[in-house]
């Protein structure tokens, strides 16, 4: 799988020929100008929960390229109201598409739309695909239910957490996370984007090495491989 970071918590996957968009917020931020929203392509779209700095884009993207939503049943049916395609899961459940498959985890955070409509319990993802396993967090706190992932659904060859702070793991508690999800490489996401959620990158690091994890940060554009 090649995941390429777009700036907050959103990510271009391409899994098995498919491209698969996670939690676009990419056209309000001004750390992604250059990221070319207009010609990004999605066969899936992946919501962690309805927080507006994750769904922002979500209706233009979809329009545009018909992806199929892929979320919580709250979450996928907002969209389907809107009339645009919706695949709803609910916390703990898997399910096969055509580039692998999705299991949805437990996320502790909050999760409703900028307009107030309730947006169901925030979610993390584990996407299986290529003979490969990655594990999405989402917004979340640290959380010991992270210790079930490794334990009842196996090694991860990636961990993608939010390092951040004030609104989810800061990167102390996201290191202490990898080590629940026992994932020696981490992509973080979530910081920067706004001044609360700024923060010390070679700190970040030495926190994760520390631990003998190694904590990948990529530039906005840039990508990785699994
Ligand atoms: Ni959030
Ligand atoms: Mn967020």
């Amino acid at each position: 799988m090649k995941i390429q970071y777009l700036g907050h918590a959103s990510l271009a996957i391409e899994a098995n020929g498919k491209h698969i968009v996670v939690d676009p917020f990419i056209t309000p931020n001004e750390l992604a100008k250059h990221i070319d929203f207009e010609s990004l392509k999605a066969d899936y779209i992946v919501l962690t929960h309805a927080h507006q700095d994750h769904v922002y884009d979500v209706e233009e993207l979809a329009k545009r390229t018909g992806a199929l939503i892929i979320s919580n049943a709250e979450i996928a049916g907002y969209y389907a109201a809107k009339g645009l395609n919706s695949h709803g899961m609910n916390t703990g459940g898997k399910f096969n598409f055509d580039f692998g498959s999705i299991q949805s985890t437990i996320a502790f955070h909050s999760s409703s739309f900028a307009d107030g409509t309730y947006g169901g319990d925030p979610n993390g993802y584990i996407i299986e695909s290529e003979g490969k396993r990655i594990y999405i967090a989402g917004d979340t706190a640290l959380t010991y239910e992270m210790k079930l992932i490794p334990d009842t659904i196996g090694q991860l060859d990636l961990a993608i957490l939010p390092i951040g702070d004030n609104f989810t793991m800061g990167a102390k508690s996201a290191s202490i996370a990898a080590e629940y999800v026992q994932a020696t490489k981490v992509l973080g996401y979530h910081y920067d984007t706004f001044p609360p959620i700024k923060i010390d990158k070679a700190e970040a690091k030495s926190i994760f090495f520390s631990r003998h994890i190694q904590l990948i940060l990529l530039d906005i554009g840039e990508d990785l491989t699994v």
